[in-house]
């Protein structure tokens, strides 16, 4: 019997050596990334190859036009893709990206003053989730409003006009951005207390993903204000703020040790919202702090662990031991097309974990606490509760192998993506096949800032640090 254990452990030593040293994660980062980038050029309006001839700067979901049908842009989706093309810009990247961001931010000035079923440009009509691609509002029933898009199109054209603001450029910014981001935030301070329609657009209640993107927004914004000399606005967004963030804290179940994902919905609450949240809302500077959630925190990591062992024994296409990197899905009672795992919530795990690493390295230390604790133990079961200098071995040991583990959800993902590296909405759980929405544009910025995140990028801070809740 010690024998047997004693090869078993060789075999699993060996083949982590072995997958550690083998650079999959490597490969596929260098094959999917320029894939991934042109795919999120491809759906931009109007020359995009994929956009089906959308307006000019109109960021279309996905050329799927039936089963599903994704032809349309979608507020949330297209803020997320666009922050993805804003980061790479603002960070010294590709200079020809800059007419596309500002197609993009002329096509959103267009769609904000657009009638339709949630309402006008001062009454509402912020939080309907998406429109036709040639810029005409959509009428059909659906689940509306969805009050995520305004605050995560204001983070997308802040982060531009700070960039703007300190390269000499304050006037485009006084006279067209501004404009377009007061309004944004504006409808947040009013509307925040609302009940909204969550971002998969099934649940309506109060979201996290919401509430902390809403969040960010503000504190975001009223530096920004602030930058613009618009101080009565950048007080009102602090005071909202302070709200949400005492809200935030409502979501986490400690006794669990998970973020409910919505209010309503008669479900556990484990749901991919709360990695994409912490995700969407990292900054650097706030370190691990868990009051906002930040990847490295204990909150979020305990939830990680939650939300991905909630997806084991779910899908017969994920195999291995009870703490391997598998596909994972938006959450486990899922129906929609049958219930399968998803690109971009796999990739945000591996996201989460990448921007974890980072600010360890620059806090240089690790802290496991009582709340974070389960998900360490999964690396090491003799990890214990304490601060672990970056130059004590239990350091190295810990996140080298959440390092292997993030890389591990990459492989994952390597291994059910097409050769011709195109990445659809979701994996059938059975087949292993890409199903649902082909080409989904927010899959490719998944894989992107993924990508970006495992090179150590961070960014932009949003105003994270220091906070406390007083509730
Ligand atoms: C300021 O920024 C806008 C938006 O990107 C751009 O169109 C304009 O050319 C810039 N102006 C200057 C002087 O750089
Ligand atoms: C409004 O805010 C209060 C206080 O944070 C909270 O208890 C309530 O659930 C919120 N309602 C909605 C719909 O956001």
């Amino acid at each position: 019997m010690g024998l047997a254990i004693a090869v078993q452990l060789a075999v699993v030593s060996l083949s982590y050596l072995v997958r550690a040293r083998s650079g999959m994660a490597d490969a596929y980062v260098a094959s999917e990334s320029p894939i991934a980038q042109a795919g999120i050029l491809a759906a931009i309006g109007p020359d995009g190859a994929n956009s089906g001839g959308a307006a000019a700067g109109v960021i279309v979901a996905s050329p799927s036009s039936s089963d599903p049908d994704y032809l349309y842009t979608w507020t949330r989706d297209a803020a997320l893709v666009s922050r993805v093309l804003v980061d790479e810009y603002t960070s010294g990247g590709d200079t020809s990206l800059q007419s596309v961001i500002e197609a993009y931010i002329s096509a959103q000035e267009t769609i904000q003053h657009i009638d339709n079923p949630s309402g006008g440009y001062d009454s509402g009509g912020l939080g309907e989730p998406k429109f036709n691609i040639d810029l005409a509002a959509f009428t059909d029933a659906w689940g509306r409003p969805q009050r995520d898009g305004p605050a995560l199109r204001a983070i997308t054209l802040i982060t531009y006009g700070n960039y703007l603001l300190s390269n000499d450029n304050s006037s485009y910014v006084t006279d067209n951005l501004w404009p377009v981001v007061q309004a944004d935030l504006n409808y947040v301070v009013q509307y925040w207390n609302q009940s909204t329609f969550d971002l998969w657009e099934e649940v309506q209640g109060s979201s996290f993903f919401t509430t902390a993107e809403q969040h960010a927004a503000l504190r975001y914004g009223a530096t920004f204000a602030t930058a613009v000399g618009d101080s009565s606005s950048a007080s009102s967004y602090t005071t909202q703020a302070d709200s949400l963030l005492c809200f935030m804290q409502s979501y986490w179940n400690d006794a669990e040790g998970y973020i409910t994902a919505n209010t309503a919905g008669g479900r556990s609450g484990i749901d991919a919202n709360g990695v994409l949240t912490s995700i969407h809302t990292f900054d650097i500077a706030a370190g691990c702090d868990s009051v906002t959630f930040q990847p490295c925190s204990d909150r979020a990591l305990s939830n990680l662990k939650v939300y991905v062992d909630s997806f084991r024994g779910l899908y017969s296409i994920n195999t291995g031991s009870d703490t391997d990197p598998i596909l994972t899905g938006r959450y486990k009672e899922d129906t929609y097309y049958n219930g399968n795992p998803w690109y971009l919530t796999t990739f945000a795990v591996a996201e989460q974990l990448y921007d974890a690493l980072t600010t360890w390295d620059s806090l240089g230390s690790l802290e496991v606490t009582d709340v974070s604790l389960a998900f360490f133990q999964q690396f090491d079961s003799a990890a214990a509760t304490g601060t672990y200098d970056s130059s004590s071995d239990e350091y190295t040991t810990l996140t080298g192998a959440v390092r292997d583990w993030a890389d591990g959800f990459l492989e994952v993902l390597a291994s059910f993506t097409p050769s011709d590296g195109s990445l659809a909405e979701q994996v059938d759980k059975s087949s292993g096949s890409p199903t649902s929405a082909a080409d989904l544009t927010w899959s490719y910025a998944s894989a992107i800032t993924a990508f970006n995140a495992r090179d150590g990028f961070t960014p932009a801070s949003w105003g994270a640090s220091g906070l406390t809740a007083s509730c």
